[in-house]
């Protein structure tokens, strides 16, 4: 193969290479909005893992704060487990939420404290009762968030920690909606959910807006990935067992062919 022809072929494989980069840039027709910071997490790499302690400092921002707008449809309280709560903790925690369960032998529904295996009690009845409580906006199911929005984790911070309190200049805000420097076309109509000394922590974790950002944002990647750990395990044992097996391989076949020439 002459010069030319290879150096074609190189391009040819390199425009291959990146097609699919061209296909999955997301294309958003706003614009404004500015990339997710690239936040370090415990759980990064093929053997990172969850912070338990920040994953229970996650979930009591949502329970405190997140939870008054936004569902979570799909974890159960026993998921909680993983968190490291014991059962009677679980039990506890689910207790103190109320359900309506029924009907009874009476024909009647009633009201019993929650379960283990009940779903995290959700703050409106319906899509319609969310919309008419929030100006119109409906706030999304934070299960799967973390999965459902590019950049993931690292966007969720950004989120949380990208609100402006005015505006750039010519641009008008409507009434409930809020400025915000990562929110697809900038206008979001969460107002700030979080703030310095919100939450309290009882571990001596600093208060802050950015430490809430991180906690909350952590909690809800294990939420949408609960099971990451496992998978990274099993494709670690996965690749060292291809190692070993190549190894043997090469050894057997060094063997075999040893006295032909
Ligand atoms: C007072 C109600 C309220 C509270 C409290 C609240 N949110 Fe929201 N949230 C909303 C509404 C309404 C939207 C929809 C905004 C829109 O589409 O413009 C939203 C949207 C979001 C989105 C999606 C943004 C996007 O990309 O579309 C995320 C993520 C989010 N909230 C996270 C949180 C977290 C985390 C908390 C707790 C720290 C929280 N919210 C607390 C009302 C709330």
């Amino acid at each position: 193969m002459n010069a030319t022809r290879f150096a074609r072929l190189l391009a040819l494989c390199a425009l291959i290479g990146l097609a699919p980069l061209a296909v999955s840039t997301p294309s958003r027709a706003s614009g404004g909005e500015e990339k997710p910071q690239d936040v370090q997490w415990s759980f990064d790499g093929p053997t990172g893992t969850y912070d338990r302690a920040a994953l229970q400092r996650g979930y009591k921002i949502y329970r405190e704060v997140c939870v008054s707008c936004h569902s979570m449809n799909l974890i159960y309280y026993r998921n909680l487990e993983a968190l490291g709560y014991n059962e009677a903790q679980i039990k506890n925690i689910a207790g103190e939420y109320t359900y309506m369960d029924g009907p009874d032998d009476e024909g009647e529904m009633f009201e019993r404290p929650g379960m283990p295996s009940d779903r995290f009690k959700a703050p409106f009845a319906n899509a319609k009762q969310a919309a008419a409580a929030n100006n119109g906006a409906i706030p999304p199911d934070l299960s799967l968030i973390a999965k459902a929005r590019a950049g993931g984790p690292d966007y969720i911070f950004s989120l949380l920690t990208g609100y402006e309190e005015h505006a750039p200049h010519g641009h008008v805000l409507q009434n409930g909606q809020h400025w915000n420097r990562y929110m697809s076309g900038n206008v979001i109509s969460m107002a700030p959910p979080l703030a310095d000394g919100q939450v309290t922590y009882e571990d001596g974790t600093p208060q802050t807006l950015e430490q809430y950002a991180r906690d909350i944002s952590h909690f809800l990647m294990w939420a949408a990935d609960p099971y990451m750990e496992q998978r990274k395990q099993t494709g670690l044992k996965v690749i060292i067992f291809l190692i070993v097996f190549a190894g043997i391989m090469y050894a057997l076949k060094k063997k075999t062919w040893k006295d032909a020439h």
